[in-house]
């Protein structure tokens, strides 16, 4: 007896073993044939769950939606596959989006760096299958990139469901197996097609890869056309302020040196966007990185440059916060077109930012816009405060953000092969000092913005009514 055990544990130690030498992604590239196999075997159920980026580097959430007689929200996490010694996280269950579910909501906190962990959830039929979460680096480190993932582009189909998942799948599996020291992926919104139907999520959720990534996604447009968001994901430190409605939230985390800013742009509440912001950049003073992620394509290539939404509009609202609080990056998405802007103050350029180059304590924000998993738009015509673009743009990119020491490195890279598009990198080797006068005085000017915002909002509200929904 003594003997068949111990050669059982040698086994487990030894395929133990195995499993944490192999650094990286569960992220297979999958043929057409494996994923239609995927998708068919999943596309009935809404019960995956989503790896939500946590407040900060030493935390991540799960959220999933469970049968509503057996809901229990419970995650274990051990160290090893076998789950000895493993701790067991409690959560909350919120209600779902129809009457014979819940939402179960578990933060895992206490994350160390460098370290393999495998996690379970509780199904509502007993724990799931381990799965694999490494963390990396908690000083260094690197983030990935997608924009408008959109699952269903411009329709309900489900067979173009598919097929974007499939595009989704794969983009992750190059970018991932390129670049296994991924630690979180952001995304500036556009998850879902229609944001009304749980299969968007359902096959957002199908490629393995998003089981080990922790996700940090944005609201767009076509997210606020329903109210699916609100249920299948679980984002750090979500802010309703005092004017929001409906599906309508900011949020930030903190990861590493690193403090990323979400807007829900979908909504002109000015006033609820700069408290946001001021409230977490007061709690993150010595982050070094400010980003901010919003939706719509702001100084973007192509013909997003001449949209007057968002270049009037939304540059009124968000260009001043932006400015304010000194961002160093804006990660934008909507138009379906890849491109970065120069160096970007006051709406004005201040200062070139050329493809290749090292920039060491430029004034100026860069705003970097993804282009689509779904589709794939074409360009006409180019601005000024365009860098770089990415003219062909016949495949779903990627971009990388890689934090060591006193610089950021920006990537951007073909989906496919990973060819490198598009680089910069910024160093920082002093403190910002603010002029506090000029800033006070931009703050008095921005009460105007905020008022106008909100008579904006009001009025926008009429016309959805009218309307019948958003756009
Ligand atoms: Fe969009």
């Amino acid at each position: 007896m003594k003997k068949v055990l111990s050669v059982l544990l040698a086994l487990i130690f030894t395929m133990q073993l195995g499993i944490s030498a192999f650094a990286g992604f569960n992220a297979p590239r999958l043929s057409r044939e494996e994923w239609d196999e995927l998708y068919a075997s999943l596309c009935d159920g809404n019960e995956l769950p989503m790896l939500c980026v946590g407040s900060d580097e030493t935390e991540v959430s799960l959220v999933w939606h469970c049968d509503k007689e057996t809901a229990t929200p419970e995650v274990r996490l051990a160290k090893n596959m076998a789950m000895v010694n493993a701790k067991t996280f409690k959560g909350v269950t919120t209600e779902a989006e129809n009457d014979y579910q819940l939402v179960c909501r578990v933060t895992i906190t206490g994350l160390e760096e460098n370290t393999t962990y495998y996690y379970q959830w509780n199904t509502g039929n007993g724990w799931s299958a381990p799965y694999k979460y490494e963390t990396k680096s908690f000083t260094s480190h690197k983030a990935l990139v997608i924009g408008d993932i959109q699952i269903g582009g411009q329709s309900e189909d489900s067979q173009i469901q598919s097929d974007v998942g499939f595009n989704w799948n794969n983009t992750l599996a190059e970018a991932l197996e390129k670049n296994p020291d991924v630690s979180y992926l952001v995304s500036p919104g556009d998850n879902t097609s229609t944001g009304k139907t749980a299969d968007e999520w359902q096959t957002l959720l199908m490629p393995e890869a998003v089981r080990g990534l922790p996700m940090a996604l944005a609201i767009g447009n076509h997210d606020k056309k329903g109210m699916t968001y609100n249920y299948y994901t679980n984002m750090p430190n979500e802010y309703y302020g005092k004017y929001f409605e409906g599906l309508d939230r900011d949020f930030w985390f903190r990861h590493g040196d690193v403090l990323y800013l979400f807007f829900d742009a979908t909504s002109a509440d000015a006033a609820d966007h700069m408290a946001m912001a001021k409230e977490a950049v007061e709690l993150n003073k010595d982050a070094k990185w400010r980003i901010g992620v919003m939706h719509q394509a702001l100084f973007g290539p192509g013909y997003s440059g001449l949209d007057p939404e968002t270049q009037i509009l939304l540059n009124a609202v968000f260009s001043p916060i932006y400015d304010t609080f000194d961002l160093d990056l804006v990660l934008t998405g909507h138009s379906h077109l890849q491109g970065r802007s120069h160096f970007i103050t006051e709406s004005m350029v201040v200062g070139r930012a050329e493809s290749g180059k090292t920039y060491t304590d430029p004034k100026g924000i860069i705003y970097l816009n993804t282009n689509a998993v779904c589709d794939h738009g074409s360009f006409s015509g180019s601005f000024p405060y365009i860098a770089y673009e990415f003219s062909k743009n016949d495949v779903t990119t990627y971009t990388t953000l890689e934090f060591e020491g006193n610089t950021m490195k920006i990537e951007t890279r073909r989906g496919d092969n990973s060819e490198l598009l598009d680089s910069l990198t910024i160093e920082k080797t002093k403190e910002q000092k603010d002029d506090m006068l000029l800033k006070r005085f931009q703050r008095f000017l921005y009460k105007v913005v905020e008022f106008l915002g909100l008579v904006y909002m009001r009025v926008d509200a009429i016309i959805v009514k009218i309307r019948g929904g958003h756009f």
